[in-house]
Protein backbone atom coordinates (compact mmCIF):
# COMPACT_ATOMS: atom_id res chain seq x y z
CA UNK A 1 0.00 0.00 0.00
CA UNK A 2 1.40 3.42 -0.77
CA UNK A 3 1.56 5.95 1.99
CA UNK A 4 -0.27 8.83 1.82
CA UNK A 5 2.08 11.95 2.25
CA UNK A 6 4.83 9.95 0.89
CA UNK A 7 5.23 10.35 -3.40
CA UNK A 8 8.29 10.30 -4.98
CA UNK A 9 8.46 10.75 -8.61
CA UNK A 10 11.40 9.52 -9.90
CA UNK A 11 13.15 11.10 -13.05
CA UNK A 12 14.73 13.88 -14.25
CA UNK A 13 14.16 13.85 -18.32
CA UNK A 14 13.15 16.88 -19.64
CA UNK A 15 9.69 15.29 -19.63
CA UNK A 16 9.30 14.38 -16.23
CA UNK A 17 10.96 17.76 -15.26
CA UNK A 18 8.22 20.13 -16.81
CA UNK A 19 5.76 16.85 -15.75
CA UNK A 20 6.85 17.87 -11.96
CA UNK A 21 6.95 21.56 -12.45
CA UNK A 22 3.06 21.84 -14.43
CA UNK A 23 1.83 19.36 -11.45
CA UNK A 24 3.01 21.74 -8.69
CA UNK A 25 1.31 24.99 -10.67
CA UNK A 26 -2.20 22.76 -11.04
CA UNK A 27 -1.73 21.54 -7.66
CA UNK A 28 -2.23 25.16 -6.21
CA UNK A 29 -5.83 25.83 -8.05
CA UNK A 30 -9.25 23.05 -7.84
CA UNK A 31 -9.20 22.54 -11.64
CA UNK A 32 -10.45 19.19 -12.74
CA UNK A 33 -7.26 17.15 -13.94
CA UNK A 34 -7.34 14.24 -16.74
CA UNK A 35 -3.85 12.21 -16.82
CA UNK A 36 -3.00 9.85 -19.30
CA UNK A 37 -0.63 7.44 -20.32
CA UNK A 38 -0.50 3.58 -20.80
CA UNK A 39 -0.49 1.53 -17.97
CA UNK A 40 2.77 1.34 -15.42
CA UNK A 41 3.40 5.26 -16.27
CA UNK A 42 2.92 6.18 -13.16
CA UNK A 43 -0.62 8.21 -13.44
CA UNK A 44 -1.29 7.40 -9.83
CA UNK A 45 1.90 8.82 -8.82
CA UNK A 46 1.02 11.77 -10.43
CA UNK A 47 -2.30 11.97 -9.02
CA UNK A 48 -0.61 11.62 -5.29
CA UNK A 49 2.22 14.22 -5.91
CA UNK A 50 -1.00 16.96 -7.13
CA UNK A 51 -2.67 16.05 -3.83
CA UNK A 52 0.45 16.00 -2.05
CA UNK A 53 1.37 19.53 -3.36
CA UNK A 54 -1.71 21.01 -2.79
CA UNK A 55 -3.64 23.16 -0.44
CA UNK A 56 -6.23 19.47 0.49
CA UNK A 57 -2.84 17.62 1.08
CA UNK A 58 -3.77 17.15 4.76
CA UNK A 59 -7.27 16.00 3.61
CA UNK A 60 -8.29 12.87 2.26
CA UNK A 61 -6.92 11.52 -0.87
CA UNK A 62 -9.83 8.78 -2.10
CA UNK A 63 -8.51 6.77 -5.12
CA UNK A 64 -11.64 4.80 -7.10
CA UNK A 65 -10.73 1.82 -9.61
CA UNK A 66 -13.30 2.04 -12.01
CA UNK A 67 -12.00 -0.86 -13.82
CA UNK A 68 -13.37 -5.07 -13.13
CA UNK A 69 -15.82 -3.69 -10.83
CA UNK A 70 -19.77 -4.52 -11.96
CA UNK A 71 -21.74 -0.96 -12.51
CA UNK A 72 -23.81 -1.21 -9.26
CA UNK A 73 -20.87 -2.10 -6.91
CA UNK A 74 -19.45 1.16 -8.58
CA UNK A 75 -21.83 3.20 -7.90
CA UNK A 76 -22.52 2.30 -4.53
CA UNK A 77 -18.73 2.15 -3.77
CA UNK A 78 -18.96 6.17 -5.32
CA UNK A 79 -22.07 7.44 -3.90
CA UNK A 80 -22.76 5.47 -0.61
CA UNK A 81 -25.94 3.35 -0.37
CA UNK A 82 -28.76 2.98 2.76
CA UNK A 83 -29.29 0.35 4.82
CA UNK A 84 -31.72 -2.31 2.99
CA UNK A 85 -30.86 -1.26 -0.89
CA UNK A 86 -29.99 -4.25 -1.87
CA UNK A 87 -28.92 -7.81 -0.49
CA UNK A 88 -25.70 -7.33 2.30
CA UNK A 89 -26.43 -3.62 2.34
CA UNK A 90 -27.00 -4.13 6.14
CA UNK A 91 -25.85 0.08 7.59
CA UNK A 92 -25.54 2.93 5.81
CA UNK A 93 -22.48 3.41 4.04
CA UNK A 94 -21.12 6.70 2.92
CA UNK A 95 -19.71 7.11 -0.52
CA UNK A 96 -16.53 7.91 -1.50
CA UNK A 97 -17.14 11.04 -3.23
CA UNK A 98 -18.87 11.96 0.50
CA UNK A 99 -15.56 10.80 1.99
CA UNK A 100 -13.72 13.08 -0.40
CA UNK A 101 -15.33 16.20 0.48
CA UNK A 102 -13.08 18.85 1.08
CA UNK A 103 -10.22 16.44 -0.42
CA UNK A 104 -9.31 14.50 -3.88
CA UNK A 105 -10.93 11.75 -5.42
CA UNK A 106 -8.93 9.89 -7.63
CA UNK A 107 -11.06 8.13 -10.38
CA UNK A 108 -8.60 5.94 -12.11
CA UNK A 109 -9.80 4.03 -15.22
CA UNK A 110 -12.31 6.77 -16.19
CA UNK A 111 -12.40 5.12 -19.17
CA UNK A 112 -14.01 2.23 -18.33
CA UNK A 113 -16.89 3.63 -16.27
CA UNK A 114 -20.00 2.59 -18.06
CA UNK A 115 -22.52 4.86 -19.88
CA UNK A 116 -24.61 4.94 -16.83
CA UNK A 117 -21.99 5.91 -14.55
CA UNK A 118 -20.81 8.65 -16.73
CA UNK A 119 -24.40 10.22 -16.60
CA UNK A 120 -24.45 10.26 -12.84
CA UNK A 121 -20.79 11.37 -12.20
CA UNK A 122 -21.69 14.25 -14.57
CA UNK A 123 -24.63 15.20 -12.42
CA UNK A 124 -22.51 15.14 -9.51
CA UNK A 125 -19.81 17.69 -11.36
CA UNK A 126 -22.92 19.86 -12.08
CA UNK A 127 -24.64 19.67 -9.09
CA UNK A 128 -22.78 18.74 -6.15
CA UNK A 129 -25.43 16.04 -5.57
CA UNK A 130 -25.28 12.45 -4.55
CA UNK A 131 -27.76 10.05 -4.67
CA UNK A 132 -26.94 7.63 -2.17
CA UNK A 133 -28.28 3.74 -4.14
CA UNK A 134 -31.76 3.35 -2.04
CA UNK A 135 -32.19 6.46 -0.80
CA UNK A 136 -34.75 9.14 -1.46
CA UNK A 137 -33.23 12.46 -1.00
CA UNK A 138 -30.24 13.69 -2.25
CA UNK A 139 -27.23 14.69 -0.10
CA UNK A 140 -24.14 17.08 -1.61
CA UNK A 141 -20.51 17.16 -1.54
CA UNK A 142 -19.57 20.54 -2.99
CA UNK A 143 -16.03 20.71 -2.61
CA UNK A 144 -14.38 17.93 -4.08
CA UNK A 145 -10.90 18.05 -6.38
CA UNK A 146 -11.49 15.74 -8.96
CA UNK A 147 -8.28 14.38 -10.59
CA UNK A 148 -9.02 11.21 -13.37
CA UNK A 149 -6.75 8.97 -15.19
CA UNK A 150 -7.10 6.55 -17.72
CA UNK A 151 -4.81 4.64 -20.32
CA UNK A 152 -7.58 4.79 -23.42
CA UNK A 153 -8.19 7.50 -25.87
CA UNK A 154 -11.09 9.24 -24.86
CA UNK A 155 -11.47 10.60 -27.86
CA UNK A 156 -11.88 7.21 -29.81
CA UNK A 157 -14.30 5.97 -27.10
CA UNK A 158 -16.30 8.99 -27.77
CA UNK A 159 -16.36 8.29 -31.47
CA UNK A 160 -17.34 5.04 -31.29
CA UNK A 161 -20.22 6.16 -28.50
CA UNK A 162 -18.64 4.93 -25.57
CA UNK A 163 -17.53 8.21 -23.58
CA UNK A 164 -20.00 10.93 -23.26
CA UNK A 165 -18.09 13.82 -24.74
CA UNK A 166 -19.91 16.49 -22.39
CA UNK A 167 -18.04 14.46 -19.41
CA UNK A 168 -15.07 14.55 -21.62
CA UNK A 169 -14.76 18.59 -21.83
CA UNK A 170 -15.71 18.52 -18.10
CA UNK A 171 -12.73 16.21 -16.88
CA UNK A 172 -10.52 17.76 -19.53
CA UNK A 173 -9.40 21.13 -17.96
CA UNK A 174 -6.03 20.19 -17.31
CA UNK A 175 -4.75 17.45 -19.54
CA UNK A 176 -1.38 15.77 -18.03
CA UNK A 177 0.50 13.43 -19.88
CA UNK A 178 2.92 10.94 -18.73
CA UNK A 179 4.98 9.54 -21.79
CA UNK A 180 5.98 5.80 -22.11
CA UNK A 181 9.01 4.70 -20.27
CA UNK A 182 10.42 3.92 -23.50
CA UNK A 183 10.39 7.66 -24.62
CA UNK A 184 12.18 8.78 -21.60
CA UNK A 185 15.02 6.46 -21.04
CA UNK A 186 17.30 8.53 -19.50
CA UNK A 187 14.95 7.65 -16.65
CA UNK A 188 15.53 4.41 -15.98
CA UNK A 189 18.86 4.41 -14.05
CA UNK A 190 17.46 6.72 -11.14
CA UNK A 191 13.90 4.52 -11.17
CA UNK A 192 16.57 0.82 -11.08
CA UNK A 193 18.39 2.55 -8.19
CA UNK A 194 14.87 3.70 -6.51
CA UNK A 195 13.52 0.48 -6.72
CA UNK A 196 16.51 -1.07 -5.41
CA UNK A 197 16.40 1.02 -2.67
CA UNK A 198 13.23 -0.31 -1.76
CA UNK A 199 13.77 -3.90 -2.12
CA UNK A 200 17.13 -4.35 -1.25
CA UNK A 201 17.55 -2.01 1.48
CA UNK A 202 18.90 1.83 1.72
CA UNK A 203 22.23 1.49 1.29
CA UNK A 204 22.45 -0.66 -1.82
CA UNK A 205 23.48 0.07 -5.27
CA UNK A 206 26.71 1.33 -6.41
CA UNK A 207 28.15 4.35 -4.92
CA UNK A 208 24.97 5.27 -2.97
CA UNK A 209 25.94 5.96 0.93
CA UNK A 210 22.65 4.87 3.24
CA UNK A 211 20.49 7.30 3.97
CA UNK A 212 19.28 6.76 7.47
CA UNK A 213 15.91 6.98 7.98
CA UNK A 214 13.94 4.56 5.85
CA UNK A 215 13.81 2.14 7.80
CA UNK A 216 10.72 0.44 6.19
CA UNK A 217 12.97 -2.12 4.62
CA UNK A 218 15.90 -2.63 7.11
CA UNK A 219 17.32 -4.55 9.23
CA UNK A 220 14.27 -4.92 11.47
CA UNK A 221 13.51 -7.87 8.70
CA UNK A 222 17.06 -9.52 8.44
CA UNK A 223 18.10 -12.88 8.87
CA UNK A 224 20.39 -13.72 6.13
CA UNK A 225 22.08 -10.50 4.23
CA UNK A 226 25.56 -9.90 5.32
CA UNK A 227 24.05 -6.49 6.49
CA UNK A 228 21.37 -7.41 7.90
CA UNK A 229 18.69 -7.42 4.85
CA UNK A 230 16.72 -10.06 4.21
CA UNK A 231 18.11 -10.28 0.72
CA UNK A 232 21.72 -10.87 -0.75
CA UNK A 233 21.57 -8.37 -3.48
CA UNK A 234 23.31 -4.90 -2.85
CA UNK A 235 23.57 -3.71 -6.08
CA UNK A 236 23.23 -3.61 -10.01
CA UNK A 237 26.54 -3.83 -12.64
CA UNK A 238 26.33 -0.72 -14.78
CA UNK A 239 26.17 -3.11 -17.62
CA UNK A 240 23.12 -4.37 -16.74
CA UNK A 241 21.79 -0.95 -15.82
CA UNK A 242 22.39 -0.80 -19.63
CA UNK A 243 20.39 -3.56 -20.25
CA UNK A 244 17.72 -2.38 -18.37
CA UNK A 245 17.83 1.00 -20.05
CA UNK A 246 17.42 -0.67 -23.73
CA UNK A 247 14.04 -2.92 -23.06
CA UNK A 248 11.56 -1.36 -24.40
CA UNK A 249 9.32 -1.89 -21.05
CA UNK A 250 6.04 -1.98 -22.72
CA UNK A 251 4.62 -2.50 -18.89
CA UNK A 252 6.54 0.37 -18.37
CA UNK A 253 7.66 1.77 -14.43
CA UNK A 254 5.16 -1.25 -12.84
CA UNK A 255 7.03 -3.80 -15.17
CA UNK A 256 10.60 -2.35 -14.26
CA UNK A 257 9.76 -2.44 -10.48
CA UNK A 258 8.51 -5.72 -10.89
CA UNK A 259 11.88 -6.75 -12.54
CA UNK A 260 13.46 -5.51 -9.93
CA UNK A 261 11.82 -6.91 -6.99
CA UNK A 262 11.92 -10.38 -8.67
CA UNK A 263 15.93 -9.66 -9.02
CA UNK A 264 16.46 -8.53 -5.63
CA UNK A 265 13.93 -11.70 -3.85
CA UNK A 266 16.15 -14.30 -6.11
CA UNK A 267 18.92 -13.48 -6.58
CA UNK A 268 21.95 -15.39 -5.12
CA UNK A 269 25.34 -12.55 -5.70
CA UNK A 270 25.52 -9.50 -4.50
CA UNK A 271 25.63 -7.69 -7.53
CA UNK A 272 23.22 -8.24 -10.16
CA UNK A 273 25.00 -8.50 -13.15
CA UNK A 274 23.72 -8.98 -17.46
CA UNK A 275 23.21 -12.57 -17.35
CA UNK A 276 20.98 -12.43 -14.28
CA UNK A 277 18.20 -10.16 -16.31
CA UNK A 278 15.56 -12.22 -18.36
CA UNK A 279 16.19 -13.19 -21.71
CA UNK A 280 13.64 -10.41 -23.02
CA UNK A 281 15.92 -8.24 -21.10
CA UNK A 282 19.24 -9.14 -21.95
CA UNK A 283 19.97 -7.04 -25.55
CA UNK A 284 20.79 -8.93 -28.44
CA UNK A 285 23.54 -6.42 -29.25
CA UNK A 286 22.06 -5.76 -32.65
CA UNK A 287 19.40 -3.50 -30.62
CA UNK A 288 20.84 -0.89 -28.62
CA UNK A 289 24.00 -0.72 -30.15
CA UNK A 290 22.78 -0.39 -33.28
CA UNK A 291 24.37 2.82 -34.90
CA UNK A 292 21.53 5.22 -35.07
CA UNK A 293 23.01 6.36 -38.75
CA UNK A 294 21.40 8.92 -40.86
CA UNK A 295 19.07 7.10 -43.68
CA UNK A 296 15.54 8.30 -45.13
CA UNK A 297 12.65 7.00 -43.16
CA UNK A 298 11.02 4.67 -44.71
CA UNK A 299 6.87 4.01 -45.00
CA UNK A 300 7.50 1.36 -42.07
CA UNK A 301 9.12 3.70 -40.11
CA UNK A 302 6.39 6.16 -40.65
CA UNK A 303 3.73 3.40 -39.20
CA UNK A 304 6.29 2.30 -36.35
CA UNK A 305 6.18 5.92 -35.33
CA UNK A 306 2.03 6.62 -35.52
CA UNK A 307 1.79 3.38 -33.10
CA UNK A 308 4.70 3.36 -31.15
CA UNK A 309 5.22 7.34 -30.41
CA UNK A 310 1.68 8.10 -31.54
CA UNK A 311 -0.26 5.31 -29.64
CA UNK A 312 -2.29 4.94 -32.50
CA UNK A 313 -4.11 1.13 -32.60
CA UNK A 314 -2.52 -1.05 -35.21
CA UNK A 315 -6.35 -1.91 -35.75
CA UNK A 316 -7.35 2.04 -36.42
CA UNK A 317 -4.20 2.78 -38.37
CA UNK A 318 -1.82 0.55 -40.27
CA UNK A 319 -5.10 -2.51 -40.64
CA UNK A 320 -7.45 0.16 -42.73
CA UNK A 321 -4.09 1.53 -44.71
CA UNK A 322 -3.57 -2.26 -45.71
CA UNK A 323 -7.16 -3.22 -47.03
CA UNK A 324 -7.44 -0.21 -48.62
CA UNK A 325 -4.34 -0.74 -50.39
CA UNK A 326 -2.43 2.33 -49.58
CA UNK A 327 -0.14 0.41 -48.02
CA UNK A 328 1.72 -2.65 -49.21
CA UNK A 329 2.25 -6.08 -47.54
CA UNK A 330 5.85 -5.47 -47.75
CA UNK A 331 5.79 -2.21 -46.06
CA UNK A 332 3.60 -4.74 -43.05
CA UNK A 333 6.24 -6.89 -42.98
CA UNK A 334 8.97 -4.20 -42.72
CA UNK A 335 6.67 -2.84 -39.89
CA UNK A 336 6.32 -6.18 -37.85
CA UNK A 337 10.48 -6.53 -38.66
CA UNK A 338 10.67 -3.35 -36.74
CA UNK A 339 8.26 -4.30 -34.00
CA UNK A 340 9.82 -7.64 -33.71
CA UNK A 341 13.26 -6.16 -33.32
CA UNK A 342 12.40 -3.81 -30.38
CA UNK A 343 10.13 -6.35 -29.10
CA UNK A 344 12.96 -9.26 -29.14
CA UNK A 345 11.12 -11.57 -30.99
CA UNK A 346 8.28 -11.57 -28.55
CA UNK A 347 4.75 -11.28 -30.40
CA UNK A 348 3.30 -10.18 -27.55
CA UNK A 349 5.14 -7.54 -26.90
CA UNK A 350 5.02 -6.24 -29.98
CA UNK A 351 1.05 -6.46 -29.68
CA UNK A 352 1.40 -4.38 -26.85
CA UNK A 353 3.85 -2.38 -28.41
CA UNK A 354 1.29 -1.40 -31.38
CA UNK A 355 -1.42 -0.68 -28.96
CA UNK A 356 -3.45 -3.60 -29.06
CA UNK A 357 -5.53 -5.54 -26.10
CA UNK A 358 -4.09 -8.88 -24.98
CA UNK A 359 -7.19 -10.62 -26.08
CA UNK A 360 -6.06 -9.34 -29.45
CA UNK A 361 -3.54 -11.73 -30.00
CA UNK A 362 -4.95 -15.03 -32.00
CA UNK A 363 -6.61 -12.17 -33.76
CA UNK A 364 -3.16 -9.96 -34.77
CA UNK A 365 -1.08 -13.26 -35.95
CA UNK A 366 -4.15 -15.00 -38.28
CA UNK A 367 -3.78 -11.48 -39.82
CA UNK A 368 0.06 -11.52 -39.99
CA UNK A 369 -0.62 -15.63 -40.83
CA UNK A 370 -3.10 -15.09 -43.65
CA UNK A 371 -1.76 -11.77 -45.21
CA UNK A 372 2.11 -13.45 -45.07
CA UNK A 373 3.46 -10.74 -43.09
CA UNK A 374 4.47 -13.32 -40.17
CA UNK A 375 7.68 -13.07 -39.69
CA UNK A 376 9.78 -16.22 -37.60
CA UNK A 377 10.40 -14.60 -34.08
CA UNK A 378 13.46 -16.64 -33.70
CA UNK A 379 15.82 -14.80 -35.83
CA UNK A 380 14.94 -11.63 -33.24
CA UNK A 381 15.66 -13.94 -29.95
CA UNK A 382 19.59 -14.26 -28.61
N1 LIG B 1 8.16 8.24 -11.67
C1 LIG B 1 7.99 7.27 -10.76
N2 LIG B 1 8.73 7.25 -9.63
C2 LIG B 1 8.58 6.26 -8.73
N3 LIG B 1 7.72 5.24 -8.85
C3 LIG B 1 6.96 5.20 -9.94
C4 LIG B 1 7.04 6.21 -10.95
N4 LIG B 1 6.15 5.92 -11.92
C5 LIG B 1 5.54 4.79 -11.54
N5 LIG B 1 6.02 4.33 -10.35
C6 LIG B 1 5.59 3.11 -9.67
O1 LIG B 1 5.20 2.19 -10.68
C7 LIG B 1 4.00 1.54 -10.35
C8 LIG B 1 2.93 1.89 -11.38
O2 LIG B 1 2.58 3.25 -11.23
P1 LIG B 1 1.06 3.75 -11.32
O3 LIG B 1 1.02 5.18 -10.91
O4 LIG B 1 0.17 2.81 -10.57
O5 LIG B 1 0.82 3.60 -12.89
P2 LIG B 1 -0.52 3.82 -13.73
O6 LIG B 1 -1.54 4.37 -12.79
O7 LIG B 1 -0.11 4.76 -14.80
O8 LIG B 1 -0.87 2.46 -14.27
C9 LIG B 1 3.64 1.99 -8.95
O9 LIG B 1 4.11 1.04 -8.03
C10 LIG B 1 4.35 3.30 -8.82
O10 LIG B 1 4.69 3.55 -7.48
MG1 LIG C 1 -3.22 2.99 -12.34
Amino acid sequence: MKQNGHVQLIGNSTVITELKAELERVARSDAKVLITGESGVGKEVVARAINVASPRASEAFVPVNCAGIPETLLESELFGHVKGSFTGAYRDKPGKLEMADNGTIFLDEIGEMTLRMQGLFLRFLETGEIQKVGAERMSVATNVRVIAATNRNLRDLIAQGQFREDLFYRLNVIHLVVPPLRQRREDIPALVEFFLRRFAGPDSTVGANGHAGNGANGSGNGHGGPNGYRYTVRAISPAAITALSEYPWPGNVRELENVIERLVVTGRREVIEVDDLGPEIRKPSSIGGRPRKERRRTIADELFKKLVDDRESFWTSVYPMYMNREITRSNVRDLVHKGLEEARGNYRIVLRLFNMETRDYKRFLNFLRKHDCQLPFKEYRQ
